[in-house]
């Protein structure tokens, strides 16, 4: 090869992207199967399994089976899921008293995976949408949602799930001094080692809309979470939200939506260098696999491109209905 005359490049980036072997020397960012909380819908009944049209893949399961898939994520080496009931319409009430029973679906669902699986983290969702005949997270008085009387409610319902055994407690619903509150009723009731991942920055997006089918709440829903939620448009409200849930008692935090969102994963990691998590949420997999059922993307190739973008983002870790595929890709 006969060599050009022209100046050569100082810096030849493409050096180091010339093998695998050195890609991989070079690489700064790494996904594991520890990274990854899978999500799952809990209902009633026996040896079931209902598909959510809007979500292909991910199903409703009873609790037996519901179990199996704890075995089988904790097969895989995943560490921990997330329950979320699909309470049917006609028990869902103005008083949302279903919540914090502690017999209830959830907290059943949560003894029955413990008993199985008890080294798999079980994570669980405080909010009362599922509840909520108005489908809202707060309860609603006047057409309004009121805060202080939620957050009441909020306390028994995290109280009751880490009485049933619950290893980290994610409140979602946005209300003002819950994790204060959450935390404190834990302190007292001797759960100090439960954890709290707070939805800190949770946005009022449209990228819920399949999750709001798969919990029964998309019928439900009396307007928009607007009053409670965040702004789409707002990065340093965010700020304020993560650093009064630190100061309150949270652990970990929570980004949500996950990739429309990343510029807040990276803000929050940089600004307080805490267990940061982000939540790839129904929307954000609803996308990525009916692109993927039309043959326009690669479904593995743009899941796992789109979860080794949070951790470039700064995430310890995601929420994601990919986990099992992720996990098993990560395991081959
Ligand atoms: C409810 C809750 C929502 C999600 C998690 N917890 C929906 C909402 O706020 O309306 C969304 C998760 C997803 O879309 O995957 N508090």
């Amino acid at each position: 090869m006969t060599r050009s005359t022209a100046p050569f490049p100082l810096t030849r980036l493409r050096r180091t992207r010339k093998m695998d072997a050195i890609r991989g020397l070079v690489r700064e960012n790494a996904l594991g199967v520890s990274d990854l909380i899978l999500p799952v819908f809990v209902r009633e009944g026996l040896d079931d399994a209902t598909p959510i049209p809007s979500m292909p893949g991910v199903e409703r399961l009873t609790i037996d089976r519901l179990v199996r898939k704890a075995v089988e994520a904790h097969g895989l080496g995943i560490p921990a899921i997330c329950l979320f009931p699909y309470i049917e319409p006609e028990l869902k009430t103005e008083d949302c008293a279903g919540a914090w029973h502690p017999d209830n679906l959830v907290n059943r669902a949560i003894r029955a995976v413990k008993a199985e699986v008890p080294d798999l983290a079980i994570m669980t969702d405080v909010a009362l949408d599922p509840y909520n005949i108005n489908g809202h997270d707060g309860f609603v008085v006047n057409g309004e949602i009121v805060n202080d009387m939620t957050v009441e409610a909020l306390v028994k319902m995290a109280v009751a799930q880490a009485e049933a055994g619950a290893d980290i407690i994610g409140p979602s619903d946005m209300m003002d001094g819950r994790i204060g509150a959450i935390r404190r009723a834990l302190e007292t009731d001797g759960h100090d080692t439960v954890t709290i991942m707070s939805y800190a920055a949770k946005y009022a997006s449209a990228f819920y809309g399949p999750f709001r089918d798969a919990v029964g709440a998309s019928g439900a829903l009396k307007g928009d979470k607007n009053t409670y939620q965040m702004d789409p448009a707002n990065s340093d409200e965010a700020m304020r939200l993560i650093e009064r849930d630190l100061m309150e008692g949270a652990d970990m935090v929570m980004v949500k939506p996950g990739m429309p969102y990343l510029d807040i994963c990276r803000r929050v990691k940089d600004t307080f260098g805490v267990p940061t998590f982000a939540y790839q949420v129904s929307g954000e997999y609803a996308m990525l696999v009916a692109a993927a059922q039309n043959g326009w993307v690669d479904r593995d190739k743009v899941m796992m491109e789109s979860l080794m973008a949070f951790k470039r983002a700064g995430c310890n870790g995601i929420l994601t209905y990919f986990a099992c595929d992720a996990a098993r890709l990560l395991n081959a």
